[in-house]
This record gives structure tokens, sequence and C-alpha cells, in this order.
């Protein structure tokens, strides 16, 4: 572990790094278990991913738990996943402000239940003096529920004179976004196997370095973490221009 941490060149490391955390299914079902102790076991990795994002020097953590279509899950399914997220937010307060981490989140909170929305809330307040890793959590997020929203605000200030069309420009939308207070992503991990988005901050991973790995989420480790990180310091981040623009 010490090893793998040492390969990773501190200067470069991403400043803010999403993860869609799947695979908690498949890993209990590989298991005979029932998927909800596949989200239970997934917990654990959520506590092990934040704790070496904050060693490594990572500043934002967005973590996709919950989407907007994941409401159409079995309903089983969806209250053991809220009922797990009120739980671990109440154990894990304490040490999220021992570890200086300051909680967020993005996402349609109308659709939560309230008594998991103002437990989260709760969290925010307590950890909002925290000055180290941000843990953001998309819940109940979706990103065509974000630009649909930017847009109807957007729309709703030019009606009202505020602003004139002639002048909307990238960071007007990006202004809008739930993640308005945040850089994008520098890099994006998908556990569990697909190569898909699914709808994860289609606007903010336009140059986003993307990482792939079969691991289910619970078997996810902070090596795994440290391995991203160092695939990531690997690439060339063109931004459109030529290699040569880049390097000199
Ligand atoms: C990811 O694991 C967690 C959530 C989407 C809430 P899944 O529950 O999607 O696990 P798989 O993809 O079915 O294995
Ligand atoms: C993506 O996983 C959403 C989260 C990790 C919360 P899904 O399991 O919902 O995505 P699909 O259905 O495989 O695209
Ligand atoms: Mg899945």
């Amino acid at each position: 572990m010490t090893s793998i941490i040492n390969q990773i060149d501190p200067a470069r490391v991403p400043a803010h790094v999403a993860i869609i955390m799947d695979g908690n299914g498949r890993w209990a079902k590989s298991r005979g278990l029932d998927r909800c102790e596949g989200h239970v076991e997934g917990v654990s990795t959520v506590r092990k991913i934040t704790e070496i994002a904050s060693e490594t020097g990572v500043r934002y953590l967005t973590l996709y738990a919950f989407s907007t279509e994941n409401w159409n899950r079995p309903k089983e399914e969806v209250d053991a996943l809220m009922h797990l997220i009120v739980v671990a937010i109440e154990r894990e307060t304490p040490d999220l402000i021992k570890n200086n981490v300051r909680l967020t989140m993005i996402g349609d909170f109308d659709r939560m239940p309230s008594s998991a929305y103002e437990r989260l809330v709760r969290c925010i307040n307590d950890t909002s003096h925290c000055t180290g890793l941000v843990l953001n959590l998309a819940l109940s997020y979706s990103s065509r529920w974000e630009l649909t929203r930017a847009a109807r605000e957007i729309a709703r200030d030019a009606a009202a004179g505020l602003i004139d069309p002639a002048e909307i420009n990238d960071e007007t939308v990006a202004a809008h976004l739930a993640t308005a207070s945040m850089p994008d992503p520098d890099l994006l991990i998908r556990t569990g196997g697909d190569f898909r988005v699914s709808n994860f901050l289609l606007w903010q991973l336009a140059y986003t370095e993307l990482y792939f790995t079969d691991t289910y989420w619970p078997d996810f480790d902070k090596e795994s973490f440290c391995r991203a990180i160092i695939e990531y310091q690997s690439r060339e981040r063109r931004f459109g221009l030529t290699s040569e623009q880049v390097t000199t």
C-alpha cells in the first residue's frame, strides 16, 4: 500500500475525482447474498475511498450514490438504500468532522424521503466549517434533470429581462448547474465493468479522463484508487490542442 501511494506524483493529483460506484448487486449475487448486502458492503468502500482521497490530496470527491432512474428499482431496494444512507451518515459524521471532510450533495431532493434529506442536511451543516476534502454525494441525481433545470432557470431570467439571450455562454450554463462551486472532474472512475456514463455529469465530463475497471464497488479498495490516479497521471490532457502545444 505504502509503495503504491509513493508512485503518485503529489504535484499532479487530480483536484476532482468523480466515481460511478457500480456493481454492488452483482457482488452480492456472486456470493449468493441479497442485493442489499452489496449496498451495505459498498458503504464501507465509500469510507475507505474517502480516506484515501483525503490522504492523496484530492480536493473534491463526487460519488454517484443514487440516480434519478434508480427510483424505478423495486421499492424494497429503494427503501433499503435510503435507510442505509441515513444510518451511514449518522455513524460517519463524527469521523468526517475529525478528518476535516465537508459534505455536500447534488440532486433532486424533492423526491427524497424527508427523513433522509433532513439527516443529510444536518451533516452538511455539521461539516460546513471543514476545510479538507469536499465529499459531494450525487443523490437522486441525473445530468438531464440538472441540465433541464438550468435551461428552465436561464429561460426564466431571460423572460424577466435579467439576461440577454445573446449573452448566454458556457459560463452561464455552468453557473446554473448543481456543481457550480466546483471545478469539472479531472478523473472519472466507473467500477463494475460497464462502459457508460449513465446520466452522470454529462456537461462536466467534457474533458475528464475516463477510467473503467471490472472490479465491483465493494471490492474496490485504496490500492485500486491509487492505481486509477497513477493511470490518470500517465495520460496527456490536450483539451483540443496539439501535443506540442501542451508540452511546451
Ligand atoms: C450501484 O450498484 C449502486 C446503486 C446504483 C445504488 P448496483 O446496485 O447498480 O449494482 P449492479 O450494477 O446491479 O451490480
Ligand atoms: C449508475 O449505476 C448509478 C449509480 C452508481 C448510482 P446503475 O447501475 O444505475 O447504471 P446502469 O443501469 O448500469 O446504467
Ligand atoms: Mg448497476
